[in-house]
C-alpha cells in the first residue's frame, strides 16, 4: 500500500501538470503551522526560478486545478507562495479502511526479503549480568523484531562470551578448592559426573573472588592463564568443566533474558568458531594482507580518507594467541557460509565503535564478506544515574541486572497495589508488564548513541512520555471496547465500520495513524526503534485528546458510535504492534 504522504503527492503533482508545471514540484510535508492547515506544499516556491514567476501565480494556478478534488478539501494559496491544505474526511477514511483490511497496516513487503542477524546481548558466560548487558538486549531485540516485522529473514544471535580468560579463571579457583575433583587429574580414564560440581550462585561469587586474587598474585594469573591454554587447545578434563560452567550459565541466562522479553534464535558463542581460525588466518597471510608486525600478525586497515588513527587490525597476537576481534572476524566467515546474510547488525557500548570499524574494514579488505554485504554496528551511549554518572547500587557497586529490574518490579507494585482493587496475584503479575515497559519505554525513547539518565520515578509515571504511559492508553482502549461490546450485546467492536470523521481532534487521531507505515520504514531503514516510541507518544496523545472530547459510550447516534468504536479498534491495534517490536506488552487492565 502506498505512503500516504506519496498519495497525497501525487494528486498534488498531477494539479502542478495540469497546470503546466512540472510534476516533480508537487510534493507534500506535514504542516510546519497545524494551527493553520494538515499538510503543505512549498513546490511553487522552489518552481519560481525556472519558471520565471512570482511563486503565488504558481500556487495559485495549482490550487486552482485542485478545485473539487477528492483528496483535498482546502487548498489555499498564501503569499509568498505557500500552499496550505486540509484533506477531505473520505480521503482519509478510505486510506484508513485500507489499513484495517491490510495485516500490516499498509507496510508494503520487500520484493526481495533480506537475510539478517543481529548480533546483540553478548554476555559473557560466568560473570553476572549487569545493566551494561541491558541495553544490548534491549536495543537488538527491538532491532530483531523490526526488521521481522519489515518482512525480512532474521536471526538473533547472543555471541556468548565463553572462550576467554574467565573460564581460566575459574577453573583455577576451582581447582584450588577442590582438588579432588576428577577434572584435574590427567591421568584420569573415566566418564566425567553429569551435575555439575558447583551451582550458579556458587559460580557467580567464584569469578569475582578468582579475579580479584589474579590482580594480587602473579602465580594464580600463571596459572589461570594455562588453564585458558588447557581449555583452548582442548584437555578433556578442563573441556568438560568448561561444558558445566556453559550448561550452569546458560541456564541461568535464558531465565534472565525470558524476563526480559529478550529471545535469541541462536545460542552461538566465540567458542564455536575457534577452528575456523587456523584456515581463516592461513588465508589472510597467503593473500598477502597479514603481515608481521613487531611480532604479532596484523592487517592494516587505514584509508586515505581517515580523518582519525585507525590502526591495524591485530589477528594474532606475538604469542601467537587469537584474540577478541580474530574471533569476531572468523564469525564472520562462520555466519557468511551457514547463513550468507544481506546485512549483519552489531549491537555493544560505542567505546567499540572503532573497534568494529576496525573488524569491518578487515573483513572487506580480506574478502570475507561480499562487496555489498551490509555491516552495521550500533554503539550505544551509557545509561547513568541522577547524577549523571554511570549508574550504581545504592552503595556505589556495579548494579546486577537481577536487583535492579526487582527494584523497579517493587516500584510498581507499590504504585500499582496503591490506589487499585486488585487481587495481590494480579496485582504482581500487572506490575511486572508495566515495569518492563517503563525498563525498555526509558531506553529506547532515546537514540541508542546517546547516554540516558536512568530515573525510576520518571519511567514508571503513568504520565508523560513513558512506557506505562503508552499501556494505560492502550488498557483505557480495550475497556472501552470491553464496555462497548457488554452494552451492545454482543463482540461488534471487531465488526464496527469507520466513518468519515466528522470533529477536529477525531480526525486528528486519524491522521496520525495514517503514519504507521512511513515511520516503521524508517525504523527499519535508519535501525532507530526510537523513531517508533515518538510516534506512539504523538498516536497516544491523539486518542487521549480525542477521548477527553468525546462521549463514546453514551453516544445516541449508533452508526457515528460504531466508527470511533472501529477508530480505537484500529488505534489499539496499531500500539499493540508498535510495543511488541518494541518487546513488551499491554495487560488486561492496570
Ligand atoms: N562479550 C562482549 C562484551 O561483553 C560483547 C560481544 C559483542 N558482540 C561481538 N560480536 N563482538 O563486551
Amino acid at each position: 500500500m502506498k505512503k500516504f504522504l506519496e498519495l497525497i503527492s501525487e494528486e498534488m503533482g498531477k494539479a502542478f501538470e495540469a497546470a503546466g508545471y512540472q510534476a516533480e514540484l508537487g510534493k507534500v510535508t506535514l504542516s510546519n503551522r497545524p494551527d493553520l492547515c494538515e499538510y503543505q506544499c512549498n513546490g511553487a516556491m522552489a518552481g519560481a526560478k525556472q519558471y520565471h514567476k512570482a511563486p503565488i501565480m504558481i500556487a495559485n494556478d495549482v490550487a486552482e486545478k485542485l478545485q473539487g478534488s477528492t483528496v483535498f478539501s482546502e487548498v489555499s494559496a498564501v503569499a509568498p507562495g505557500f500552499l496550505n491544505l486540509k484533506l477531505t474526511e473520505k480521503f482519509v477514511k478510505e486510506y484508513l479502511q485500507e489499513m484495517r483490511a491490510d495485516a500490516k497496516f499498509g507496510l508494503e513487503m520487500p520484493e526481495k526479503p533480506q537475510m539478517i542477524i543481529v548480533d546483540y546481548g553478548g554476555p559473557n558466560i560466568a560473570k553476572p549480568l549487569h545493566v551494561g548487558h541491558l541495553r544490548s538486549g534491549i536495543i537488538g531485540e527491538s532491532i530483531k523484531r523490526i526488521c521481522r516485522y519489515a518482512g525480512h529473514e532474521v536471526l538473533g544471535d547472543i555471541h556468548l562470551g565463553d572462550w576467554g580468560l574467565q573460564m581460566g579463571l575459574i577453573v583455577t579457583e576451582l581447582k584450588k578448592r577442590h582438588p579432588e575433583l576428577p577434572y584435574f587429574d590427567e591421568s584420569y580414564q573415566g566418564e566425567y559426573p553429569k551435575e555439575a560440581p558447583f551451582t550458579m550462585s556458587e559460580l557467580e561469587e567464584i569469578y569475582p573472588t578468582a579475579s580479584a586474587k589474579s590482580k594480587e598474585d602473579a602465580a594464580y594469573k600463571a596459572e589461570a592463564m594455562d588453564a585458558t591454554y588447557k581449555l583452548q587447545t582442548g584437555v578433556p578434563g578442563i573441556r568438560a568443566l568448561w561444558n558445566h560452567i556453559i550448561d550452569v550459565s546458560v541456564s541461568d541466562l535464558k531465565k534472565n533474558y525470558a524476563a526480559l522479553n529478550v529471545e535469541f534464535d541462536l545460542w552461538k558463542g566465540e567458542s564455536d568458531v575457534q577452528d575456523i581460525i587456523p584456515g581463516m588466518v592461513e588465508k589472510m597471510k597467503n593473500d598477502g594482507y597479514a603481515h608481521e608486525s613487531e611480532g604479532a600478525l596484523v592487517v592494516d586497515v587505514k584509508e586515505e580518507t581517515d580523518t582519525k588513527e585507525v590502526p591495524p587490525c591485530m589477528i594474532l597476537k606475538s604469542d601467537g594467541a587469537s584474540l577478541y576481534n580474530t574471533t569476531d572476524l572468523a564469525t564472520i566467515v562462520d555466519r557468511m557460509e551457514k547463513y550468507q546474510p544481506d546485512k549483519l547488525i552489531y549491537m555493544t557500548d560505542k567505546r567499540q565503535d572503532l573497534y568494529f570499524e576496525q573488524v569491518f574494514r578487515c573483513a572487506r579488505k580480506t574478502g570475507l564478506v561480499k562487496p555489498e554485504t551490509q555491516l552495521i554496528h550500533i554503539g550505544f551511549g551509557t545509561m547513568n544515574g541522577k547524577d549523571g554518572k554511570p549508574f550504581k547500587t545504592r552503595e556505589g557497586g556495579v548494579m546486577r541486572l537481577e536487583n535492579l529490574i526487582r527494584e523497579i518490579n517493587e516500584e510498581m507494585y507499590r504504585k500499582i497495589a496503591e490506589n487499585r482493587e486488585m487481587e495481590k496475584e494480579e496485582a504482581e503479575e500487572t506490575s511486572k508488564v508495566v515495569a518492563l515497559s517503563a525498563v525498555k519505554y526509558g531506553d529506547l525513547s532515546n537514540q541508542a548513541s546517546k547516554d540516558y539518565i536512568f530515573d525510576i520515578d520518571r519511567f514508571t509515571s503513568f504520565e508523560g512520555d513513558t512506557g506505562p504511559y503508552i499501556l494505560y492508553t492502550i488498557v483505557r482502549i480495550k475497556s472501552i471496547l470491553k464496555k462497548y461490546n457488554e452494552q451492545s450485546g454482543g463482540d461488534n467492536a471487531g465488526q464496527a465500520v469507520l466513518r468519515e470523521a466528522t470533529g477536529e481532534s477525531e480526525k486528528a487521531l486519524m491522521l496520525e495513524t495514517a503514519k504507521f507505515n512511513t515511520m516503521i520504514d524508517a525504523a527499519y531503514e535508519e535501525v532507530a526503534p526510537h523513531k517508533i516510541c515518538a510516534y506512539i507518544y504523538d498516536l497516544a496523545n491523539a486518542f487521549n485528546r480525542f477521548y477527553h472530547e468525546t462521549k463514546i459510550l453514551s453516544e445516541e447516534d449508533l452508526g457515528k458510535q460504531s466508527g470511533w468504536i472501529a477508530l480505537l479498534v484500529l488505534t489499539k491495534d496499531i500500539l499493540e504492534v508498535c510495543i511488541d517490536l518494541l518487546g513488551f506488552s499491554a495487560p488486561e487492565r492496570m
